[in-house]
């Protein structure tokens, strides 16, 4: 029988190691963690003195920055000393697209992802059965009110950006009242309000979430139109809004989860109403920019949810008296508009 020799395709493998290094994510986070690149805003420095601004060990932040700077986040100017690059600037906080939240690596995630091995045999989000819950119920306990919020942080960090891309696609002025079901801390909302003057909006989320949300929204631009509620969006959504918005809330959830969400802001809404979801839907074939695909095994492994097809989303809907009447891809997520059958 014919051996197949495996091909000696010596770029692929670099590429391939690169992709599939941690190092890299693990000294990044915590470069963000301790802001390291607010500290370059005006110019490269030594690394004696980043180190002393930012509490750590020198030597040892040396052979951190200089293992970055190989793959190109920051840059050693002269030996020792280091300056921001492309690459680097969003890690400041003052960037308007700031990725210093973004990705947290918190330990209970980093435990579920060390055991993704268990969703692949069983089909069940390894989170739950490392940790006996629910993502969200798991973070619900007061002692870990500080991975709740940095979770919150991480997932609207992309905001800004997405609000860049989502606002103009769509026509958000023609709705004067929203439900941002599931809304967050409100960067989305209060970020969409701002551009429309008349428009008001409540933000529904669980109670914790809520509480620090009334103070970010009491604190920001558009306080005297934005209410905060605390719920349960599996029970009941504010009544009677001309729009609902789930922005990346469905991919978290089952197909049984997400209809009872559904079900919720069908019973909520006027005849007039519709209801606007945004998120990365998962397409066929191999695109490498499909976010859907990647986002879609994170909610494998931590939510137990998936990412949908479009076609996925209208048998979503159906099942919920909703049927989709708008699609608008956007340069990052897409908006789906669904009204009442
Ligand atoms: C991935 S985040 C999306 C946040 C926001 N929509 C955005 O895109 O910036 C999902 C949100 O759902 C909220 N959530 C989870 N379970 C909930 C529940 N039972 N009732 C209300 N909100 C809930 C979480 O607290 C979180 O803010």
């Amino acid at each position: 029988m014919a051996v197949r020799r495996a091909r000696l395709d010596i770029e692929s493998y670099v590429r391939l190691t690169e992709l599939a290094d941690y190092i890299v994510p693990f000294a990044l986070r915590v470069i963000c963690d301790i802001g390291l690149a607010d500290h370059l805003v005006d110019g490269p420095r030594p690394v004696d003195e980043l180190a002393e601004a930012t509490g750590t060990h020198a030597p040892s932040l040396h052979r951190a920055l200089r293992a970055l700077a190989c793959r190109g986040i920051f840059t050693e100017t002269e030996p020792g000393t280091f300056a921001l690059t492309p690459l680097a600037e969003p890690l400041r906080a003052d960037h308007p697209f700031s990725v210093q939240e973004c990705f947290p690596l918190m330990p209970p995630d980093v435990m579920s992802w060390g055991r993704m091995d268990h969703s692949l045999r069983t089909g069940e989000p390894a989170f739950e059965a490392l940790h006996g819950t629910g993502y969200y119920d798991y973070f619900t306990a007061p002692e870990r009110a500080e991975d709740a919020r940095r979770f919150e942080l991480s997932s609207e960090s992309v905001n800004p950006f997405v609000l860049r891309t989502v606002l103009p696609a769509y026509d958000w002025g023609s709705m004067a009242t929203l439900v941002d079901v599931g809304g967050g801390y409100g960067t989305f909302a209060t970020g969409l309000l701002e551009r429309h003057p008349h428009m008001s909006a409540t933000i529904l989320d669980q109670p914790h979430i809520a509480e620090v949300a009334k103070e970010k929204v009491a604190a920001g631009p558009v306080a005297d139109r934005c209410t905060v509620t605390g719920g349960d969006f599996f029970e009941s959504v504010p009544a009677g809004a001309e729009g609902y918005l789930l922005k990346t809330v469905l991919h978290d959830w089952d197909d049984e989860r997400a209809g009872q969400i559904l079900r919720a802001v069908r019973a909520a809404m006027a005849p007039e109403s519709r209801l606007v979801v945004v998120e990365s839907l998962r397409e066929d074939g191999d695109d490498a920019d499909d976010v859907g695909k990647v986002m879609d095994v994170k909610a494998m492994v931590l939510f137990g949810g998936h990412a949908r097809t479009q076609e996925e989303f209208d048998a979503l809907f159906a099942a919920a008296g909703l049927r989709r009447s708008r699609v608008v891809a956007t340069p990052t997520m897409t908006v789906l508009e669904a009204r009442a059958v």
